[in-house]
């Protein structure tokens, strides 16, 4: 992937590893455009990046997703790369039953099926456009799940499946889908849940993992782990479970 001279739609860009990656673009000459619930962190955004474009969409909400696309098709229609980024992630409880799934967010809705209707909604645009690329944000967690956050990992073990089956079916479009596979970084997910583990830390910032990453976007490596997840990436069955059991005492 070439970093510059893009122009880039990155969901959940105003916060943690979307901000980052607004950032890298915005550094490497891009024109990015991000999106997220929250107007007032949008207008933070663009305080610090006056050139950043951005737009309050839910990713979650059809409707919502679909004034998005109109806006982006029509003042954008040069746009090459669709950053499916924006995610959320609960703990969830199911030994009682279906209240605490039902009580919250829905992390299929935020994480899978939107990251799959932008692609459906955007692929056209894309392919009329040079050096066209579809980037996934998954998660170590779709390797080698969390029994604590048990949907959240379904989420994203299914945005790595559809990651690696659009990548075969887009690949006579000239369309480039990359995943980018994160281990834990330091950021705005799960508070609740990071907070009831004693504020956790993972010791790796948004901005580090991501310079990390943007090496590797540039390299044209498809899926992008680092530090643990290269492990889960290329671990065998045997592997996987090893991983699994220490992860889950
Ligand atoms: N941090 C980690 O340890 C880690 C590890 C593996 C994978 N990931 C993945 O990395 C991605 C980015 O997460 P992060 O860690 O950077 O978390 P974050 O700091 O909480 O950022 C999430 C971003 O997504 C936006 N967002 C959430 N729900 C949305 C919705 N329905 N519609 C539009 N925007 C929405 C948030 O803004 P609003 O709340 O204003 O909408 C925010 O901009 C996620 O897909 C996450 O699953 C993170």
């Amino acid at each position: 992937m070439n970093l510059s001279g893009n122009t880039v739609l990155i969901t959940g860009g105003s916060s943690g590893i979307g901000y980052a990656l607004a950032e890298a673009f915005l550094a490497a000459n891009s024109q990015v455009i991000v999106c997220a619930r929250d107007a007032d962190r949008l207008l933070d955004a663009r305080a610090r990046h006056p050139s950043l474009h951005t737009w309050v969409c839910d990713v979650s909400d059809e409707e919502s997703r679909r004034n998005m696309f109109d806006w982006v098709a029509d003042s954008f229609p040069g746009l090459n790369i669709l950053v499916n980024n924006a995610g959320i992630q609960r703990d969830i409880d199911f030994t009682h039953g279906i209240d605490d799934f039902q009580s919250g967010e829905n992390e299929i809705r935020t994480n899978l099926e939107a990251a799959i209707v932008l692609c459906g909604l955007f692929i056209p645009v894309l392919a009329k456009n040079r050096q066209a690329a579809i980037v996934n944000v998954s998660s170590g967690l779709g390797f080698v799940p969390s029994a604590r956050m048990p949907v959240y990992s379904a989420s994203k073990a299914g945005l790595h499946a559809y990651s690696m089956a659009i990548r075969k079916q887009l690949s006579s479009t000239g369309i480039q889908v990359f995943e980018i596979v994160p281990p834990a970084v330091d950021t705005e997910l799960n508070p609740l849940g990071r907070a009831k583990r004693g504020r956790f830390k993972a010791g790796l910032s948004a901005a580090t993992f991501v310079e990390s990453v943007m090496k590797k976007l540039e390299g044209d490596v498809l899926e992008i782990g680092y530090g643990a997840t290269e492990d889960f990436m290329r671990a065998s069955r045997a592997e996987l479970d090893r991983h699994f059991e220490r992860m889950n005492p």
